[in-house]
């Protein structure tokens, strides 16, 4: 039995349709199975949160290997995304660790560092890090920006293209190696069919180096609304964000710690060599979002 958190999400939903079409028996650890769709009748449940350890054991039980998605980042009414994202994965290890697990798949994220400016990254490498430390056979992938046509990052881009000119927060200079979710399951897939006893890491990139404004500006072609972009000073982004998360709390659309995110540059110096290493040739944005070629 594979115990696979975070399904839901644009890696999660990717990955499970290939499980389940591989005849893989898969628990996933949800919130609420509705965001599984047609999927949720060919896997056990499991109630669960990252919020909430307890639901941890009943979800392990009988598990050989956990792929570990869920992430947040955004505080939510539960869990900080200190909590969401470095403690709850120390606490699914040592679960793990006592349930007899045999392999830990964990999403980090390129760039993770304890010393970087964001809350997010901070939490992941402190995850990593209790990962590594397990005794644990382990892999795990830290990927660039993950896209997904229609997913909520580049659906909030098409919704500011409704105004004139779209703001951008800070100067839209970090650079992304984006990497499709479909390319990111199949790696997954391939580092699941490989034997070991040690720990793996593998930085999963695409094929382009984008800047965030050409991240925004591809997305908008493919969309067919090509808007100005201007860039939002820090500060006033900062400002602008808290207070929507104040008035609309979970249901902002974005938060100062997502728009900080894109503040970091996610790129390897391996480029796509990890991802090859697994068989997998990442496709580039512009293919998948059917935006053309960069110009
Ligand atoms: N997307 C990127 O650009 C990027 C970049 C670097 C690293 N990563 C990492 O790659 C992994 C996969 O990313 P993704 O883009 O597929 O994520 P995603 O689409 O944002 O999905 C997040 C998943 O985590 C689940 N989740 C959130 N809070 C939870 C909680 N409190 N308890 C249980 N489940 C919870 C969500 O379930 P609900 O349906 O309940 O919300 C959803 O299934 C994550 O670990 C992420 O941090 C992503």
């Amino acid at each position: 039995m594979l115990l696979l958190t975070g399904a839901t999400g644009q890696v999660g939903s990717a990955l499970l349709r290939r499980l389940t079409a591989g005849g893989q028996p898969v628990r996933c650890l949800v919130r609420d199975p509705r965001g599984l769709g047609p999927e949720r009748v060919r896997v056990q449940l499991a109630l669960g949160d990252l919020a909430d350890p307890p639901s941890f054991r009943n979800a392990l039980r009988g598990v050989k290997v956990v792929v570990h998605l869920a992430a947040s980042g955004r505080d939510q009414p539960l869990g900080s995304v200190e909590e969401l994202n470095g403690v709850a994965t120390w606490r699914l290890v040592q679960a793990a660790e006592r349930a007899g697990v045999e392999h830990f798949v964990f999403f980090s994220a390129m760039a993770a560092s304890v010393h970087d400016r964001t809350r997010f990254l901070r939490a992941k490498a402190l995850a990593e890090q209790a990962v590594v430390e397990s005794g644990l056979r382990h892999t795990i992938f830290a990927p660039s920006l993950v896209f997904t046509p229609g997913d909520r990052h580049l659906r909030l881009i098409e919704r500011l293209a409704l105004l004139p000119v779209v703001p951008l927060p800070g100067r839209g200079r970090a650079l992304f190696q984006p990497i499709w979710a479909d390319d990111v399951a199949d790696c997954v897939v391939a580092a699941l069919g490989r034997n070991g006893d040690g720990g793996e890491r593998y930085e999963l990139a695409g094929p382009d180096t984008l800047t965030h404004t050409a991240v925004a500006d591809l997305a908008l072609r493919a969309a067919g609304r090509a808007r100005p972009l201007v860039p939002v000073p820090e500060a006033v982004t900062r400002a602008g964000l808290r207070t929507l998360e104040t008035m609309m709390k979970s249901k902002a659309p974005a938060t100062w710690d997502e728009a900080e995110l894109l503040q970091v540059s996610m790129t390897s110096r391996h480029g796509t060599a990890d991802a090859e290493s697994l068989g997998v040739a990442p496709r580039s944005m512009a293919a998948v979002l059917g935006a053309g070629a960069l110009s």
